[in-house]
């Protein structure tokens, strides 16, 4: 392939051009090229941050070989991101897919360290354009150990707090920077309208509206943007975002991953494509496309959706980024010709391509469809300009390298705080009290004795679920928190016995005088594909853990789930339920609220349904028969609380007296 044999040739002269700089002349183009239109300063205009964007962009395409260009393009992961590599390769980013660190349990200053040892490769290239480091900090920097994880997005969409969402994004992007971090994959602003969907707690909501009103997570990520409609990155502490995954990903069939979204364009844009013109409005850097299908036209290349849709009508001037092999998974089996994924989807108007591992063999790929023509240079250059646009934009090239003091953010105590504010907004009361009978909660503080109950009530793994240290997440201890149980024995009285029982028998409870249990069960830890369902049930042992206590005990059922799930045989058994999805490290935020600290604000952000069979089942929808409708949330009178723990008081102190 003659641009391979130029591409090597280009590669090792670059390396003689700089090890005899000013000395040899370079190959003519660049001999051209370096000495193309100067700043006022004699400068060269795309290293002078007082010239325009759009200029330097102009400046630096000029300048830059195919080669180069084709780098920019190329998104490489962090295990086969040698410097080496970037070197050669020219690479324009690198991404930490789910889980991958430098190190287990990687401090912030470790990844601050790996991430500066690949950009200096970078800016040590002919042009010194700087990487750009992509990592999903889509709940928190849920990668980083120690990092704060907030609350998934359903929790968030109950809460119907957009302004919490952009202080949550600001948090974000600080503990993202605080690793040297300065783009994230986030936010998923699907509209999941079927919560056998293995992604629905990635999405805000069922509603559309309720989709758009939480974009203003991008302000907070991305900061205040001085005009709409154009990528902007406030510089220091904020992150370049990306608005995902484009388009229909949470409407397909049956909801399963990846898969086909059959729906008109009208109702594809009411439904889905309206929060991209929220998020382009606030000035998002970068969309993701979907994996899935929208009438069985794969969307990464989809030329119509991607080019004349999003980058044309919407105005989109970013960058859009392939999903993980996301090119390749457009033929069935996937990988089955790449040569065709190049081609198509690049053409469609993908610009940068998370490859993320066989970068050779996409960027020999795409040299040739470049060299025969089959990609135009106006479609490489389309692609590269608006790379450079979002890397101008977030000042990559005034400061390539981590900012070290900003080390400390990671897991601060102020984030702690924000996310057990999110998490106490996000619990939505479904249940309190049997009919007839007092209202369980506000739960007494000064008992004598109380149970605690259920396989997620002491596991900080279980209650961040997916997308946490690692991809999949997992049970266990995997980053520091506050578990539910450590919440419950913070708050309540120091006179107060606190008895844990992960997986009480029938027996347990009975005898013991618990004056209440609280049991916590719910879905074990998944993320995409892996946590779809046809069934929507909690796992066995949850289900039993409720019918022992509860059938003898007055109980609290608390539950962690990233979605609606098939509650309603066990509701009668239950006193008082509470929907607490997938809260993240701060389970101070569930104490604080069933104590009666606070009131419960959180309302559904979805249908709950009875059963599978009625699904999908969404507000609006005719014949409407949840168990529980969007929107529903009951709340506690708060008076009850004060009252119950002062009487409870009152009679304390009325026993000593009259002991004395
Ligand atoms: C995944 C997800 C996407 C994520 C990307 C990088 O497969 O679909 O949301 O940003 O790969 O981890």
């Amino acid at each position: 392939m003659g641009m391979a044999r130029c591409t090597r040739g280009s590669i090792r002269s670059t390396v003689y051009c700089r090890m005899l700089v000013g000395l040899l002349v370079c190959e003519m183009s660049w001999f051209l090229l370096d000495h193309v239109v100067a700043a006022g300063d004699g400068g060269v205009v795309y290293m002078d941050s007082s010239q325009l964007i759009e200029d330097r962009v102009t400046d630096l395409l000029s300048r830059m070989t195919v080669q180069e260009k084709i780098g920019q393009m190329t998104q490489i992961e962090r295990a086969v991101a040698d410097p080496s590599v970037i070197s050669e390769y020219f690479i324009g980013s690198v991404v930490s897919g789910g889980g991958s660190a430098p190190a287990p349990r990687a401090s912030p200053s470790v990844w601050a360290d790996m991430i500066d040892k690949l950009q200096h490769a970078a800016t040590s290239t002919r042009l010194g354009i700087p990487i750009i480091y992509g990592i999903d900090a889509v709940h928190g920097n849920n990668n980083v150990y120690g990092a704060t994880i907030f609350p998934h997005n359903i929790g968030l969409g109950a809460t119907r707090d957009p302004l919490l969402a952009r202080r949550i994004g600001a948090a974000t992007a600080l503990e993202a920077r605080g690793t040297g971090i300065p783009y994230v994959f986030a936010p998923c602003i699907a509209v999941c309208r079927d919560p056998r969907w293995g992604r629905c707690y990635e999405s805000y909501s069922e509603d559309t509206q309720l989709v758009r009103s939480m974009t203003e997570i991008i302000t907070g990520l991305q900061g205040q943007a001085p005009t709409t409609n154009t990528p902007f990155v406030e510089s220091g502490s904020r992150v370049a975002a990306c608005a995902k995954h484009f388009v229909g990903d949470g409407g397909t069939v049956n909801g399963v991953d990846e898969s086909n979204t059959v729906i008109n364009y009208k109702k594809l844009v009411e439904i889905h494509m309206v929060p991209y013109v929220d998020a382009i409005a606030k000035g998002v850097s970068t969309v993701m496309i979907s994996y899935s299908s929208w009438n069985g036209h794969k969307m990464h290349n989809n030329h119509y959706l991607i080019t004349q849709i999003l980058k044309s009508r919407l105005g989109f001037k970013g960058f859009t980024i392939s999903d993980w092999e996301g090119i390749d998974r457009v033929t069935c089996p996937w990988h089955r010709n790449y040569t065709y994924s190049v081609l198509s989807s690049v053409n469609a108007g993908i610009d940068m391509v998370m490859v993320p591992f066989q970068y050779a063999s996409f960027i020999n790929t795409l040299t040739s469809l470049v060299t025969d023509g089959s990609i135009s240079m106006e479609r490489v250059d389309d692609a590269v300009r608006r790379i450079l646009r979002v890397k101008f934009t977030l000042g990559l090239f005034e400061q390539p390298f981590s900012n070290r003091s900003l080390t400390s953010s990671v897991g601060q105590s102020d984030h702690r705080e924000l996310a057990r504010e999110a998490v106490r907004k996000s619990l939505v009361l479904l249940k309190n009290g049997q009919t007839g009978n007092a209202e369980l909660l506000p739960l007494s503080k000064n008992v004598p004795r109380i149970l605690v109950a259920g396989s997620h009530a002491n596991d900080i793994g279980n209650q961040c679920g997916g997308w946490t240290i690692s991809w999949q997440g997992a049970a266990g201890n995997t980053t520091p928190g506050t578990t539910i149980l450590q919440a419950i024995s913070n708050t309540v009285a120091t006179t107060t016995q606190v008895d844990f029982q992960e997986a009480p028998d029938a027996n347990y409870a009975k005898g013991k005088n618990f004056s209440y249990a609280i049991v916590v069960v719910g879905e074990t830890p998944y993320t995409e594909y892996e946590g779809d369902s046809t069934t929507l049930t909690i796992p066995s042992e949850g289900i039993q853990t409720i019918q022992n206590v509860c059938s003898s005990v007055q109980c609290l059922v608390i539950l962690i789930s990233g979605r609606p799930v098939i509650i309603e045989p066990y509701l009668p058994v239950m006193d008082a339920l509470v929907a607490a999805w997938l809260p993240g490290t701060e389970g101070q935020g569930i104490a604080d609220v069933i104590f009666g600290d606070q009131d419960f604000v959180g309302k559904l952000p979805r249908t709950w349904m009875r059963t599978v069979a009625q699904l999908p089942l969404n507000v609006g929808d005719p014949a409407y028969d949840p168990l529980f409708p969007y929107g529903f949330g009951l709340s506690m009178n708060i008076s009850t609380t004060a009252l119950k723990n002062y009487v409870v008081k009152k009679q304390v102190v009325v026993f000593f007296e009259s002991s004395a």
